[in-house]
């Protein structure tokens, strides 16, 4: 076998189950998961008329570079979206439909990592989505891990980093919206990062699967691509940027996303998924022209977003120093009790409500885990069923002050 497959951690998730295996939760109340950043909020209506109109593509292989309806969709998307001039996207080389920003931002690291030579990094948040250290480690590089504190406003601490490190740094994934904080990544820590990235000569993967999830919409979070283009970088050397369906059109089980920018780069990325197998099926890619086409579904998704942060908000924050972040659909709290996983247990136990901890999500880099004393809230529940956890939370507290 693989020995790498033996340094793969478990998956949060896997965690929280075995936290939650020995509990008997309080039965009288209906579970709340608020764990999972899975939407459950409904998909457009015409996803079903997109799958049904075109199932037949269901007969045939598609192509693993994508239909050109689709490529041409997505460059016009991201050209509109980041203030690109038309036709800069170039939907025969710049971009490539990817089975939801997972696969893509796992599958990509194993193409690009070059083993030969010494001692690769990958350099990555802390706390961050696991699937860029699992990703790290299986292409035979080592993870490097960039604390995001509440010192540095849930930013991670890219200037701690020395220029050993970058030195050494093949591949850098940045996660703006961030998961799990929500912040945003200003563009000139973008422009800052890009500039490293030529500087030192790594590959800057930008991670920005909840750019279309954010508060105001006079302040859309910024973009790799578009900070690259404001920097006269319009080739995008060294830059991919991943993004996906999943949250914005609330379907995560459709499974597409989409990789866009530096040409060289997505062409030996298209070599790699040949082989591997990543050909997005033609009923997927038909609906996700119709997703990506539609803005007023998204804002719509959006104002739901708004409008359970408020409520959440409203009812806990007499109690607790809680804020929505400018982006994504999570709360990173900082629990009262400073333990993560008894908060967690405890919640789940008296009010039958399921948060993750926050140590689940990040790693100790010398004496400090950012994750410590954190849970993550996904606010992904209908609207209803937030306020319901939010009073419950709320009446846990008093009671856990009372103690
Ligand atoms: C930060 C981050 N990146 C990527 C993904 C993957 O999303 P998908 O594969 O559904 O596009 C997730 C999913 O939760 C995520 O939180």
């Amino acid at each position: 076998m693989n020995p790498l497959l033996d340094l793969l951690k478990p998956y949060p998730f896997e965690r929280l189950a075995e936290l939650k295996k020995t509990i008997n939760p309080n039965g009288q109340l209906k579970h709340i998961p608020l764990s999972i950043g899975e939407p459950r909020h409904e998909p457009p209506a015409f996803v079903l008329d997109a799958i049904n109109k075109n199932h037949s593509g269901l007969a045939k292989y598609p192509e693993t570079k994508g239909l050109p309806e689709l490529r041409k969709t997505l460059s016009c998307w991201i050209e509109k979206r980041y203030k690109l001039s038309d036709g800069q996207i170039d939907p025969e080389t710049q971009v490539l439909p990817v089975n939801g920003s997972r696969e893509g931002l796992f599958s990509f690291a194993q193409a690009v990592i070059n083993q030969k030579q010494k001692d690769p990094l990958v350099v990555m948040p802390n706390p961050f989505y696991q699937i860029y250290e699992g990703a790290a480690i299986l292409a035979g590089a080592t993870p490097y891990f960039v604390n995001a504190s509440e010192r540095t406003y849930f930013i991670p601490d890219y200037n701690s980093i020395p220029a050993s490190i970058w030195q050494r740094c093949q591949l850098l994934y940045v996660c703006s919206p961030g998961n799990p904080s929500g912040q945003v990544i200003d563009k000139p820590l973008l422009q800052h990062l890009i500039k490293l990235a030529y500087e030192y000569n790594f590959i800057l993967v930008s991670d920005e699967c909840y750019s279309e999830i954010y508060q105001d919409e006079n302040h859309r979070p910024p973009g790799l691509l578009e900070a690259a283009n404001d920097m006269g970088y319009t080739d995008f050397e060294n830059l991919v940027v991943f993004n996906s369906l999943s949250k914005r059109s609330n379907v995560p089980g459709l499974r597409s996303g989409f990789v866009a920018g530096d040409a060289r780069l997505i062409e030996k990325f298209l070599l790699y998924r040949t082989y591997h197998g990543s050909a997005m099926s033609l009923p997927t890619q038909h609906t996700s022209i119709a997703c990506w086409s539609d803005e007023s579904h998204v804002e719509e998704n959006r104002q739901s977003y708004r409008e359970k942060y408020q409520a959440f908000i409203e009812i806990l924050s007499p109690v607790l120093e809680i804020q929505a972040p400018p982006a994504s659909f999570y709360i990173w709290l900082k629990v009262p009790c400073g333990d993560d996983e008894k908060f967690t247990s405890k919640l789940f136990k008296e009010q039958h409500i399921t948060v993750l901890p926050g140590s689940y999500l990040s790693r100790t880099t010398g004496h400090a885990n950012p994750g410590l004393g954190y849970v993550r809230i996904a606010l992904v529940a209908p609207l209803e069923e937030c306020i319901e956890a939010a009073q419950r939370i709320r009446l846990h507290l008093k009671r856990y002050k009372e103690e």
